[in-house]
Order: C-alpha cells, then sequence, then structure tokens
C-alpha cells in the first residue's frame, strides 16, 4: 500500500481487499463492551477539518480512538486557512507535533495532496473540495459487500457474483465482481461519486452514472463507468441504487429548472424503489436531503443500508489507520 490515501485510484485491488477484508476482522470490535485494541498505542493522528462535516469526523476520530492513538482535533471552518500558504503553515505545525497520521477535509480540490508534500505522517483524505473522498468509497464497498452477502448475493442465473455467494461471513475474501452499481444525481458538486466509480471498478463492479447532463463533470467520459440519463430505466437492472445529495451549498448556477422536476426526474420515492430487483439495496453517503433526492420512507425502508454504511465507516476507517500506520514498515 502507498503511504498515503489521497485518490481511490491509490488502491490496487488488493490493496483495498486488504483494507476490506481487515476492517471486516475489525468489526468484531465495535460488538465487544470495550471497544479498544492497543495497536496504535503512543502514535498521534490529527484531524484537520476546513468544512463542515459530522459522520466523517466523528468516524474518523472514534476510528482513531479505537486503536488507542492520541488524537488531536483540529476544526478551522471559516478561518483565513484556506490558502495554500497557510496550509503549509499548518502542515509545519502538526510536523512539528509529530502527527504520524493527518486526515484532511478540505473545500479545495487538491488540498490533501498538496499537504502530503509537506508532512512526514500519512495522509489521508477526508474530502477534497469536489475531488475525492476514498474512505467513504471504501465504507459504501464493504456495505455493498455485506449485504449482498447476507442476503445470499443476486438470484443465480445471472454469471455474476459467484464468489459473493462463495466468500466467507460478510462476504469476507471477495471482491464485486459484476455487481451492477448505479450512481444517481449530483456527481459533478460533489466527491462520493468519483472516488465511488474508481474504487469500485477496481474490484470488478459494472458502475452506471444517473445525472442531468448539467450535474456531470466535463470528463466523465474518461472515467470508468457508463453513464445514462433515465432512472426507470436503469433500476430493473441494479443491484445497488446509492442516491447522492444535491449539493445546493456548491452551486453557482441553475442547474435544474425546480427541485420539483429534479425529484421527478432523479429521485427515489417508494414507486421508483419498486422497481429495483428484490434483492437490490439503496445507499445514501449522508447528509440526505429526504424528500429531494431521496423520499423519507425509502431513506427508513428495510433495502437502505444508511445507517450500516456510518456504523462501516468506523471499521474501514480503523482499518485505513492500521494499515497506514499500524503496518508502516511495509509502506513505501
Ligand atoms: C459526503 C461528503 O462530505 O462528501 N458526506 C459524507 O462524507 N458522508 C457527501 C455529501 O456531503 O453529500
Amino acid at each position: 500500500m502507498k503511504r498515503h490515501l489521497i485518490s481511490a485510484a491509490d488502491l490496487t485491488r488488493d490493496d483495498a481487499l486488504l483494507i476490506l477484508d481487515t476492517a471486516a476482522e475489525l468489526a468484531g470490535v465495535a460488538a465487544r463492551p470495550i471497544k479498544k485494541l492497543p495497536t496504535l498505542r503512543g502514535r498521534t493522528v490529527v484531524n484537520l477539518f476546513f468544512e463542515d462535516s459530522t459522520r466523517t469526523r466523528i468516524s474518523f476520530e472514534a476510528a482513531a480512538k479505537r486503536l488507542s492513538a492520541d488524537v488531536i482535533n483540529f476544526s478551522a471552518k471559516g478561518s483565513s486557512v484556506a490558502k495554500g500558504e497557510s496550509l503549509k503553515d499548518t502542515a509545519l505545525t502538526l510536523e512539528a507535533m509529530g502527527a504520524d497520521a493527518v486526515v484532511i477535509r478540505h473545500s479545495a480540490s487538491g488540498a490533501a495532496h498538496r499537504l502530503a508534500e509537506w508532512v512526514r505522517g500519512s495522509v489521508v483524505n477526508a474530502g477534497d473540495g469536489t475531488h475525492e473522498h476514498p474512505t467513504q468509497a471504501l465504507l459504501d464497498a464493504f456495505t455493498i459487500r455485506q449485504r449482498l452477502a447476507r442476503q445470499g448475493a443476486v438470484p443465480d442465473g445471472r454469471d455474476v457474483p459467484h464468489d459473493l455467494r462463495d466468500a466467507g461471513p460478510d462476504g469476507r475474501g471477495a471482491a464485486l465482481d459484476g455487481v451492477r452499481v448505479t450512481i444517481v444525481g449530483d456527481v459533478l458538486h460533489g466527491r462520493v461519486a468519483r472516488s465511488n466509480v474508481l474504487l469500485l471498478s477496481t474490484l470488478g463492479a459494472e458502475v452506471t452514472l444517473v445525472a442531468p447532463p448539467t450535474l456531470l463533470p466535463f470528463a466523465v467520459g474518461s472515467w470508468p463507468c457508463s453513464v445514462g440519463y433515465d432512472l426507470d430505466a436503469e433500476l430493473p437492472k441494479s443491484d445497488v441504487v446509492m442516491m447522492l445529495r444535491v449539493q445546493q451549498e456548491r452551486m453557482t448556477a441553475a442547474y435544474f429548472p425546480t427541485i420539483r422536476e429534479y425529484r421527478r426526474r432523479y429521485g427515489l420515492d417508494a414507486g421508483r424503489m419498486a422497481l429495483l430487483p428484490g434483492h437490490a439495496i439503496v445507499m445514501h453517503p449522508g447528509p440526505m436531503n429526504r424528500g429531494m433526492e431521496i423520499a423519507a420512507d425509502v431513506a427508513d425502508s428495510p433495502r437502505s443500508t444508511v445507517v450500516d454504511q456510518v456504523a462501516n465507516g468506523v471499521t474501514v476507517r480503523m482499518a485505513v489507520l492500521y494499515l497506514l500506520l499500524g503496518g508502516a514498515e511495509a509502506a513505501s
């Protein structure tokens, strides 16, 4: 594994499987009354959050603490640290404190990459602008594998994920070969879709993006996925449908006529959910705009993995920190 986790593209298929399988091992810890391992005792993990976050920040903090690391939380939202030079000054401070790992969320695409040039420890990208969010993709892959394996994967008759059917508990050891994942919504302003397309395709899944043309990035043609515009046509073929938040705070223009119109074409309500095959699951990284991209009854339905995704976020991040720090000798 590389020393930093900046992009989902940093991970080979073997790296990704190692992280998912390590997370599956660590999941046992979360079920214990005392949820702590001594693995990273004496190591320092800094959470550097320049942008709002609930799930991701808490999740990284819980992950580091469950591995007994010392955790320093630095949140600089709204401060003047938004520019390159001041990010560098922050990095030098972290160096002086001897951070072994720095988890960074920043509104600028590329911030994690820059930081990695300035610090000796491992940098983990927890979301940089509209670029990437690799641990979100890892926890999504983990959740897909776990749910499909628990459900006995997809029905027979399709020449796909046999290995999920034969895998260990919760899909351990299996990749996502042939699993069909449809990612829907605001691909342009988010970072979840890009990281998921890269990681899920590395793991063998077939990914389709469905979005209004205005909410697709220009370069999407070079991504390892296909693109569709008709959600109703894609749903019956999907094992997984992942709804993305409409990122209104990042929108500088009118990307769709009205919320109602968006919901009519790209929102997932109960009627639309009924078009999915029986085994299919519904995902959302959160925070959800209930009633916009996802209806409340869909978000709370048994097909929804929203709560699993949050729980799995902690174990997947434990695995990432453990492999980057604990296994530091092996890292290049
Ligand atoms: C995502 C993010 O911040 O990129 N949220 C998260 O990490 N769970 C998605 C979003 O904000 O819509």
